[in-house]
């Protein structure tokens, strides 16, 4: 039932097809390392369209030289059989070569794009938007599902797609955790056992953060706080923890001044040679 696709010009035609047909698809892009989140997300896009594609493509882009691109999991054979297994996605785009030997043009997003991940990874949001934008001309679907694990991330593309009048939809869904609460992600794969242990705590710790903010103590005190206890957990470096509001990602000092009482509570850390990143909605009334 699922087709694999190696060339954009063949899973263009093939989205077209369908939608002359009058059938609606969705699209969830991803760089493979295949785990239950995106799982979910599959599932989500079937709920909300005919036709799922997924792509798998590591972006070399969005890699500073001294990151994980050479390392990053790769396995195509066992992706495919994981979203096969699910039976809910029609075709799995993998492209051989995506970008142009002299690809020269890119998308430069500011907004959402400023501080948070772009102060540890200055080139990430620009890799990420370009190759997003490239993936939508390509997949030109009606819907494209992202996760809110990576949440500026989807915040940078709800701006881009806003900003440069992009006609997709662009659905955000709800973090998979694991059992012990870890976000799932691709890059957990790279943690030793010692910090498998110690990783679950930064949900315990922003979720206790949201509530102490809930109950009224300030904000800043609560940051400090948590950035505290999140190295007496055993993270080796903590790059931040903050407080935003939750669609231009400004920092916020005060939850009452909200509209609608809603922000989003950010924390990237690490752990020997990994980076995890997490969030959460913080709502009050
Ligand atoms: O979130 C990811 O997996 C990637 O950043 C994305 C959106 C597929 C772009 O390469």
């Amino acid at each position: 039932m699922m087709k694999l696709v190696r060339d954009k010009q063949d899973i263009c035609r093939l989205i077209r097809t369908w939608q002359n047909e009058g059938q609606k698809v969705a699209l969830v892009p991803t760089m493979g390392g295949i785990h239950d989140g995106h799982l979910a997300l599959m599932r989500h896009a079937a709920s909300m369209a005919d036709k799922v594609v997924v792509s798998i493509y590591v972006n070399p882009t969005q890699f500073a030289a001294d990151e994980d691109f050479e390392r990053y999991p790769r396995g195509l054979e066992a992706d495919m059989s994981q979203i096969a297994a699910l039976d809910k996605v029609h075709a799995l785009f993998a492209p051989t070569a995506f970008y142009y030997r002299d690809h020269a043009t890119s998308v430069v997003p500011a907004g959402a794009a400023t501080g948070l991940e772009a102060e540890a990874r200055p080139h990430f949001f620009g890799g990420v938007a370009t190759v997003v934008l490239k993936l939508f001309m390509a997949m030109p679907a009606d819907i494209a599902v992202f996760g809110e694990k990576d949440y500026q991330q989807l915040a940078v593309i709800r701006q881009m797609v806003r900003d440069l009048d992009i006609p997709i939809q662009i659905e955000g869904l709800a973090t998979v955790r694991a059992e012990n609460g870890l976000a799932l992600s691709s890059r957990n794969q790279y943690l030793t056992p010692e910090h498998a242990q110690i990783a679950p705590l930064l949900y315990q710790r922003l979720k206790e953060s949201a509530v102490d903010m809930q109950q009224g103590r300030p904000v800043s005190a609560v940051l400090e706080e948590a950035t505290l206890k999140l190295y007496q957990d055993g993270f080796a470096s903590v790059d931040y923890v903050t407080l935003v509001a939750p669609e231009t990602l400004t920092p916020i000092d005060q939850l009452d001044g909200q509209p609608d009482g809603q922000a989003r509570l950010l924390a990237a850390v690490w752990l020997g040679q990994t980076r995890l990143i997490d969030n959460i909605g913080v709502s009050i009334g």
